[in-house]
């Protein structure tokens, strides 16, 4: 297809060909349409516009034909346009179970990453090569928006949930990471980068720490800290069995939960989140209101490890 004036960064992720080839479909047929229907709206209002005072006008009121044909192909066009953008999209929102999962953590003006060992690294996001990556996102102040043009991925990220995106890197080098939101003063300069490794050198990144630099525990490890230093063994069993609250034996691996008023809401980091700082928000079936709220009482950091440590139960 016709590359129009399209000058698309690196294609660095399984999708970025598809994103571009969808990308140049729609650009070519916007370009083809406004310039057709522009051409021929200037061409017959030249050639048809009255020319004398006395000339006779022709008053056409409809034509079944023409009008079918400019409602059903535009709809026919639309609709494959929709088709193959839905079919990209789930793919984009549907990480396989297998992704490595990165913790972002987003400041004015800066990108913290946390990695499953506990590995942290700051505007420089380091990633395996042909690994699916899954990027759990948070804010700690304003709304910011994590973009890898080269993996054709974009996401904002706000303080007080998580959001996520994931990407599979096919190239070996380095990539940009820009904040796509205006943030304040130093917006332009909260920028990163993602570097691509083997597999070797990314695991020998994983444990290659400087004094000090990493902390004692894995999340995972911390979070279990947690779990007993914040008293969520009393209530919360790790055997299955069903104590005060709902056992957190295979939390992650159910996938999803039946809660009291009936809806079943999928088991994710923001539900775990939401459950941990205002556990009446969403009630499991069986079970009463009697966890306190620890909203403001765990830090962004304590949270995330609690997740790390549940997805391990
Ligand atoms: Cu962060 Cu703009």
């Amino acid at each position: 297809m016709f590359d129009l004036f399209t000058s698309m960064p690196e294609q660095a992720a399984t999708w970025s060909a598809d994103v571009d080839w969808l990308n140049d479909l729609i650009t070519n047929l916007s370009v083809f349409f406004t310039v057709t229907l522009t051409g021929a709206m200037i061409y017959l209002g030249v050639k048809y516009r009255k020319k004398s005072e006395d000339q006779e006008v022709a008053y056409i009121t409809h034509n079944a034909m023409l009008e079918t044909v400019w409602t059903v192909v535009p709809t026919i066009i639309c609709a494959v346009m929709f088709v193959y953008g839905i079919i990209s999209y789930k793919e984009m929102r549907t990480p396989p179970s297998s992704a490595i999962e990165i913790n972002v953590d987003a400041y004015s003006w800066r990108w913290d990453f946390t990695y499953p060992g506990g590995k942290k690294s700051t505007n420089t996001l380091v990633v395996p090569l042909g690994q699916p990556i899954r990027l759990i996102m948070t804010s700690h102040d304003v709304i910011h928006s994590f973009f890898i043009p080269a993996m054709r991925v974009k996401e904002d990220v706000y303080q007080g949930n998580y959001s996520y995106l994931w990407f599979e890197p096919i190239k070996l080098g380095e990539f940009h990471i820009f904040c796509a939101e205006y943030c304040g003063l130093q917006h332009s300069a909260m920028i990163g980068k993602v570097k691509v490794v083997t597999q070797e050198e990314y695991e020998d990144y994983l444990v290659d720490r400087k004094a000090g630099d990493a902390p004692q525990l894995s999340p995972a490890e911390a979070g279990k800290v947690l779990y007993t230093e914040k008293t969520c063994n009393t209530c919360h069993s790790l055997d299955g069995s069903q104590t005060l609250g709902p056992s957190f034996k295979g939390l992650f691996a159910s996938k999803e939960r039946k809660l009291a008023d009936g809806t079943v809401v999928p088991i994710d980091e923001n539900y775990i989140r939401e459950s941990i700082l205002q556990p009446q928000a969403k009630m499991v079936e069986g079970f009463s209101p009697i966890m306190p709220a620890f909203e403001g009482q765990l830090s962004e950091e304590d949270i995330a490890n609690l997740i790390a440590y549940l997805k391990t139960l």
